[in-house]
Protein backbone atom coordinates (compact mmCIF):
# COMPACT_ATOMS: atom_id res chain seq x y z
CA UNK A 1 0.00 0.00 0.00
CA UNK A 2 1.41 3.75 -0.99
CA UNK A 3 2.60 5.53 2.39
CA UNK A 4 -0.98 7.67 2.29
CA UNK A 5 -2.76 4.41 2.40
CA UNK A 6 -0.78 2.86 5.79
CA UNK A 7 -0.83 6.41 7.56
CA UNK A 8 -4.93 6.85 7.07
CA UNK A 9 -5.34 3.35 8.78
CA UNK A 10 -5.16 4.17 12.29
CA UNK A 11 -4.49 0.70 13.57
CA UNK A 12 -1.64 -1.41 14.65
CA UNK A 13 -1.29 -2.61 10.81
CA UNK A 14 1.26 -5.73 11.88
CA UNK A 15 -1.66 -6.58 14.20
CA UNK A 16 -4.02 -6.23 11.11
CA UNK A 17 -1.84 -8.38 8.92
CA UNK A 18 -1.73 -10.93 11.15
CA UNK A 19 -5.24 -11.73 12.08
CA UNK A 20 -5.74 -11.50 8.43
CA UNK A 21 -3.23 -14.15 7.78
CA UNK A 22 -4.98 -16.03 10.49
CA UNK A 23 -8.17 -15.47 8.48
CA UNK A 24 -6.83 -16.05 5.14
CA UNK A 25 -5.47 -19.69 6.63
CA UNK A 26 -8.68 -20.43 8.01
CA UNK A 27 -10.05 -19.70 4.60
CA UNK A 28 -7.72 -22.45 3.07
CA UNK A 29 -8.47 -25.17 5.26
CA UNK A 30 -12.83 -24.07 4.63
CA UNK A 31 -12.15 -24.28 1.12
CA UNK A 32 -9.84 -27.78 1.19
CA UNK A 33 -12.59 -29.57 3.41
CA UNK A 34 -15.54 -28.35 1.83
CA UNK A 35 -14.23 -29.50 -1.35
CA UNK A 36 -12.86 -32.50 -0.47
CA UNK A 37 -16.73 -33.78 0.82
CA UNK A 38 -17.95 -32.50 -2.40
CA UNK A 39 -16.26 -34.52 -4.12
CA UNK A 40 -15.93 -37.48 -1.83
CA UNK A 41 -19.89 -37.39 -0.79
CA UNK A 42 -21.87 -40.78 -1.78
CA UNK A 43 -25.47 -41.35 -0.82
CA UNK A 44 -28.90 -40.64 -1.92
CA UNK A 45 -28.98 -37.04 -2.04
CA UNK A 46 -24.90 -37.00 -3.12
CA UNK A 47 -25.55 -34.76 -6.43
CA UNK A 48 -27.39 -31.85 -4.29
CA UNK A 49 -25.22 -31.83 -1.46
CA UNK A 50 -21.98 -32.07 -3.87
CA UNK A 51 -23.28 -28.71 -5.39
CA UNK A 52 -23.92 -27.05 -2.44
CA UNK A 53 -20.45 -27.68 -0.88
CA UNK A 54 -19.00 -27.13 -3.84
CA UNK A 55 -20.11 -23.44 -4.43
CA UNK A 56 -19.48 -22.08 -0.74
CA UNK A 57 -15.84 -24.18 -1.34
CA UNK A 58 -15.54 -21.62 -4.29
CA UNK A 59 -16.65 -18.43 -1.88
CA UNK A 60 -13.74 -19.41 0.59
CA UNK A 61 -11.11 -19.59 -1.89
CA UNK A 62 -12.36 -15.99 -3.31
CA UNK A 63 -12.73 -15.11 0.60
CA UNK A 64 -8.65 -16.01 0.61
CA UNK A 65 -7.92 -13.95 -2.94
CA UNK A 66 -9.60 -11.01 -1.38
CA UNK A 67 -7.37 -11.45 2.15
CA UNK A 68 -3.87 -11.93 0.15
CA UNK A 69 -5.33 -8.67 -1.60
CA UNK A 70 -5.86 -6.53 1.30
CA UNK A 71 -2.69 -8.26 3.44
CA UNK A 72 -0.48 -6.68 0.49
CA UNK A 73 -2.00 -3.58 0.44
CA UNK A 74 -1.28 -2.85 4.00
CA UNK A 75 3.02 -4.32 3.25
CA UNK A 76 2.40 -7.48 4.26
CA UNK A 77 2.83 -11.20 2.64
CA UNK A 78 0.10 -13.78 2.46
CA UNK A 79 1.29 -16.95 4.38
CA UNK A 80 3.84 -19.12 2.22
CA UNK A 81 3.92 -22.59 2.97
CA UNK A 82 0.93 -24.82 3.89
CA UNK A 83 2.40 -25.92 6.68
CA UNK A 84 2.46 -22.24 8.30
CA UNK A 85 -1.66 -22.42 7.26
CA UNK A 86 -1.97 -25.20 9.61
CA UNK A 87 -0.16 -23.52 12.57
CA UNK A 88 -1.54 -20.28 12.16
CA UNK A 89 -5.50 -20.93 11.86
CA UNK A 90 -7.89 -19.41 14.43
CA UNK A 91 -9.52 -22.77 14.75
CA UNK A 92 -8.29 -26.52 13.83
CA UNK A 93 -9.10 -28.28 10.11
CA UNK A 94 -12.63 -28.60 9.77
CA UNK A 95 -12.35 -32.45 9.46
CA UNK A 96 -15.01 -34.26 7.54
CA UNK A 97 -16.79 -36.82 8.70
CA UNK A 98 -15.80 -40.65 8.42
CA UNK A 99 -18.79 -41.97 6.03
CA UNK A 100 -18.80 -40.31 3.11
CA UNK A 101 -22.87 -40.39 3.24
CA UNK A 102 -22.85 -38.96 6.72
CA UNK A 103 -24.82 -35.88 5.52
CA UNK A 104 -25.61 -34.46 9.02
CA UNK A 105 -21.62 -35.07 10.16
CA UNK A 106 -21.21 -32.93 7.14
CA UNK A 107 -23.45 -29.99 7.68
CA UNK A 108 -22.20 -30.34 11.80
CA UNK A 109 -18.46 -29.94 10.10
CA UNK A 110 -19.62 -26.82 7.56
CA UNK A 111 -22.18 -25.29 10.46
CA UNK A 112 -19.15 -24.99 13.20
CA UNK A 113 -16.79 -23.69 10.86
CA UNK A 114 -18.99 -21.20 9.62
CA UNK A 115 -19.81 -20.07 12.94
CA UNK A 116 -16.43 -19.67 13.95
CA UNK A 117 -15.67 -17.65 10.69
CA UNK A 118 -18.43 -15.45 11.94
CA UNK A 119 -16.99 -14.88 14.78
CA UNK A 120 -13.56 -14.17 13.63
CA UNK A 121 -14.51 -11.26 11.20
CA UNK A 122 -16.69 -9.88 13.35
CA UNK A 123 -14.03 -9.39 15.40
CA UNK A 124 -11.92 -8.17 12.92
CA UNK A 125 -15.15 -5.81 12.24
CA UNK A 126 -14.67 -4.14 15.55
CA UNK A 127 -11.27 -3.62 15.69
CA UNK A 128 -11.27 -1.53 12.42
CA UNK A 129 -14.15 0.06 12.83
CA UNK A 130 -13.84 3.82 12.31
CA UNK A 131 -10.12 2.97 11.89
CA UNK A 132 -8.78 0.96 8.92
CA UNK A 133 -12.17 1.76 7.00
CA UNK A 134 -10.77 -0.53 3.81
CA UNK A 135 -9.92 -3.89 6.03
CA UNK A 136 -13.45 -2.85 7.95
CA UNK A 137 -15.45 -2.68 4.67
CA UNK A 138 -13.90 -6.36 3.85
CA UNK A 139 -14.40 -8.44 6.98
CA UNK A 140 -17.96 -7.19 6.64
CA UNK A 141 -18.50 -8.29 3.16
CA UNK A 142 -17.11 -11.54 4.48
CA UNK A 143 -19.06 -11.65 7.44
CA UNK A 144 -22.14 -11.53 5.59
CA UNK A 145 -21.18 -14.24 2.94
CA UNK A 146 -20.23 -16.50 6.45
CA UNK A 147 -23.71 -15.63 7.86
CA UNK A 148 -25.63 -16.77 4.52
CA UNK A 149 -23.41 -20.10 4.48
CA UNK A 150 -24.19 -20.94 7.83
CA UNK A 151 -28.29 -20.28 7.49
CA UNK A 152 -28.05 -22.33 3.93
CA UNK A 153 -26.77 -25.54 5.65
CA UNK A 154 -28.01 -25.18 9.03
CA UNK A 155 -31.69 -25.17 7.00
CA UNK A 156 -30.45 -28.21 4.93
CA UNK A 157 -31.45 -30.25 8.78
CA UNK A 158 -35.23 -29.14 7.71
FE1 LIG B 1 -14.95 -17.67 4.06
FE1 LIG C 1 -18.12 -19.70 4.69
Amino acid sequence: MGKEGVKVAAVNVKEIIKDLNRAYADEWLAHYSYLYMARTVTGPGYEDMGEFLEEIAKDEAEHAEELANRIQELGGLPLTLFSEIERNCNAPYPKPPKSTSDYKGMIKTVTDAEAGAIDVYNKIADKTKGRDHVTYQLACHILAEEVAHEEKFEDLLG
